[in-house]
């Protein structure tokens, strides 16, 4: 398996503690793993020029840096998104990451590849607002046509904690590794949801019509408005 991590923040605190004791429970194994962390490697705000979902993402102005960031998804098995939750959301640095990727969603062009993957979602949080970064990062992966998305949340009550001072940590560990089995039974026997065969129903619909010609383009291109299905 291929476990990508897309980490939006380069602290070596809470969030980079919780999603290394899930790397460990995949370590044994034969896994190759890869990181984003951010901002270090997506530093650029979306501009809102809308060329990635009306021209081509290659006419994005920060194309070069998000292809890079692209092939990475492209080839993970296990997607991680993690994050603290900063002002009630994502951090700004993951954030423009899920901009960037906007026209990848369902209603524009999902990636076949998205349909077979398995997301993790982990975020930590001092009191509040990990239900709406949850909500968030649950919606991107889904519209980007992940059927199957697990999370984990941690609230420290403290800032600049580390979980090994936590006095709740066995039970955090216990938990991590109750969530990698199901993920691992999930990696091994992937399946579509309903709820995915659904939407992906409502958008070839909305595609036969093709309000935007580019999207409508690359659903024809992929076969999808003859029958064939990416999963
Ligand atoms: C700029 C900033 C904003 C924050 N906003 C929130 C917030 O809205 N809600 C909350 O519960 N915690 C908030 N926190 C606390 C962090 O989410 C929490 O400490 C988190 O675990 C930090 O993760 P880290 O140790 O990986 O950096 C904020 C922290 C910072 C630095």
């Amino acid at each position: 398996m291929h476990i990508l991590t897309i980490i939006g923040t380069p602290h070596k605190g809470n969030t980079r503690a919780i999603v290394d004791l899930f790397l460990n429970e995949f370590k044994e194994e034969q896994n190759s793993f890869e990181e984003v962390i951010l901002p270090r490697d997506m530093e650029n705000f979306c501009y809102g020029c809308a060329n990635c979902i009306l021209r081509g993402e290659d006419k994005c102005p920060h194309y070069n840096k998000m292809t890079s960031i692209v092939e990475k998804i492209e080839k993970a098995d296990l997607l991680i998104l993690a994050t603290p939750v900063f002002a009630m959301s994502c951090s700004s640095g993951l954030k423009t990451v899920l901009d960037h990727l906007a026209y990848r969603w369902l209603v524009h062009r999902p990636s076949k590849s998205m349909f077979h993957k398995v997301g993790l979602i982990v975020t930590t949080a001092a009191g509040s607002g990990i239900r709406d970064t949850n909500k968030l990062l649950k919606n991107n992966m889904f519209y980007w046509g992940i059927p199957k998305i697990y999370k984990y949340s941690v609230t420290a009550m403290q800032m600049q904690g580390n979980y090994n001072e936590y006095p709740h940590k066995d039970r955090i560990i216990n938990k991590i590794k109750k969530k990698t089995a199901k993920i691992k039974k999930s990696l091994k026997n992937r399946k579509i949801s309903f709820k995915m065969r659904l939407f992906f129903n409502i958008f070839k619909m909305t595609q036969k019509k093709g309000w935007n010609p580019i999207d409508a383009e690359y659903w024809k291109k992929q076969g999808w408005l003859d029958g064939k299905r990416p999963y």
